[in-house]
């Protein structure tokens, strides 16, 4: 059974080879919660975490050790299952630290500049069902079950001090953070995730990843988390000729080979600069992956970790899917950059941007400590 460690300089779930599966929650703290509700419900969190990381139930007790007079600590739907490769990421949103000028946890002080709300991007239609919060849970495991009770008995810990603002399942990673991981696709059918900050690249981690000592101190080691809840109109997709679909991506289906090596492997470097007979850039100059790249992007790069989302079906029988598109960076300011950089992106006639939320997440705890410490 694959188990990741809860306690370190980083937290898990970022560099982690992405699991399958992904159940994602955002939280509002109650109205009546203060400072030392925040801090308390912290520690719970860690703690219980902690050990659900490692296949253990949230409490000793757990889903039938204690007395049958009382609700059981532990929900109990992951007894007998393994630890899954849980791994449970925390992050603090810009609510958390000022709302229109009360503070009510006595944190502004410590808000990072950067984290403020996006700004709007075109394509947008953004619900707030789908956006923000005070906090956020990334539960990421390879078991569907397994991230749903960490997310379910989080929430429940939670009760009274912070509650479940909206949540998002997704099947399937859509990106790798290893090299051994095979590639794989999104819901058009593209290999997603070929050009990814891997886990054993310490360089570009620094460079992109880890908040470094020009920032907030309490977020050096951390990060910052943007979730996108992005819908793909597949049933439009699904009509484009395989040609206009490889060109809107810049890849080929079959290989997710870039078009500048029609021939060519996966990995092959994309080249913009390669024309075809025609005289026309082999690779579109509004494909999505020349505006993503770092070349178009002075030099950004995101871990890419988002997951494939089907939320059933609408009233006119389309299927209601995405991507629910998660990103670590270093800045914001990456993120948004690339953003915009996306949008002249022939790929947005396909897609609209329904979610969206910011939350900085904090450096891993050490062990007896808690994830958020450095913020009191
Ligand atoms: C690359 C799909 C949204 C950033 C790719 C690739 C595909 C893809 C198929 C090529 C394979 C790869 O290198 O991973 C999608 C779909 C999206 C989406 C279907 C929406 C539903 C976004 C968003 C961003 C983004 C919102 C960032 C703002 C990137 C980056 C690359 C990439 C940075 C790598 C480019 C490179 O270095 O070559 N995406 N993407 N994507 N995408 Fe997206």
């Amino acid at each position: 059974a694959t188990v990741y460690p809860f306690f370190g300089q980083h937290q898990s779930g970022i560099t982690t080879p992405v699991q399958d599966h992904l159940h994602f929650a955002a939280f509002d703290m109650s109205e009546r919660a203060d400072r030392d509700d925040l801090i308390s419900l912290l520690q719970d969190w860690s703690y219980a975490a902690s050990r659900m990381v490692a296949g253990l139930e949230v409490t000793v007790k757990g889903a039938v050790g204690g007395s049958p007079a009382a609700p059981p600590d532990d929900t109990g739907e992951a007894l007998g299952l393994a630890a899954s490769g849980l791994t449970i990421t925390f992050g603090v949103g810009p609510t958390l630290f000022e709302v229109d000028g009360t503070d009510r946890f006595g944190l502004a002080a410590k808000r990072p500049a950067g984290l403020v709300r996006l700004p709007a991007f075109l394509g947008e239609d953004l619900q707030r069902e789908h956006s923000d919060g005070d906090l956020c849970i990334q539960a990421c495991a390879d078991d569907p079950q397994v991230a749903v009770h960490a997310i379910r008995n989080l929430t429940r810990i939670a009760f009274g001090r912070a509650r479940l603002r909206w949540s998002q399942l997704g099947f399937g990673r859509t990106s790798k953070t290893t090299a051994d991981q095979k590639t794989p696709r999104n819901l058009f059918g593209y290999k997603d995730g070929t050009a990814n900050i891997l886990a054993n690249d310490e360089a570009a981690l620094t460079r992109h990843v880890w908040v470094g000592t020009d920032d907030q101190p309490w977020l050096a080691g951390g990060s910052y988390l943007v979730a996108r809840k992005i819908a793909m109109i597949t049933e439009s997709w699904d009509r484009l000729r395989l040609a206009e679909q490889d060109r809107i991506v810049g890849r080929n289906k079959g290989e997710g080979a870039p078009l500048s090596s029609p021939s060519g492997v996966e990995n092959d470097a994309p080249n913009f600069a390669a024309l075809a007979a025609s005289g026309k850039p082999m690779i579109d100059r509004a494909s999505h992956v020349r505006l993503a790249h770092p070349d178009q992007n002075n030099g950004i790069q995101l871990l890419r970790r988002g997951y494939n989302y089907v939320d059933g079906n609408d009233a006119l029988g389309k299927l209601d899917a995405g991507l629910f598109f998660l990103s670590y960076q270093r800045r914001p300011d990456d993120f948004i950059a690339v953003q915009r950089s996306l949008s002249t992106d022939a790929m947005n006639e396909y897609l609209k941007h329904l979610g969206s939320g910011l939350w900085a997440i904090p450096p891993g705890a050490s062990e007896g400590s808690y994830v958020g410490a450095g913020l009191f």
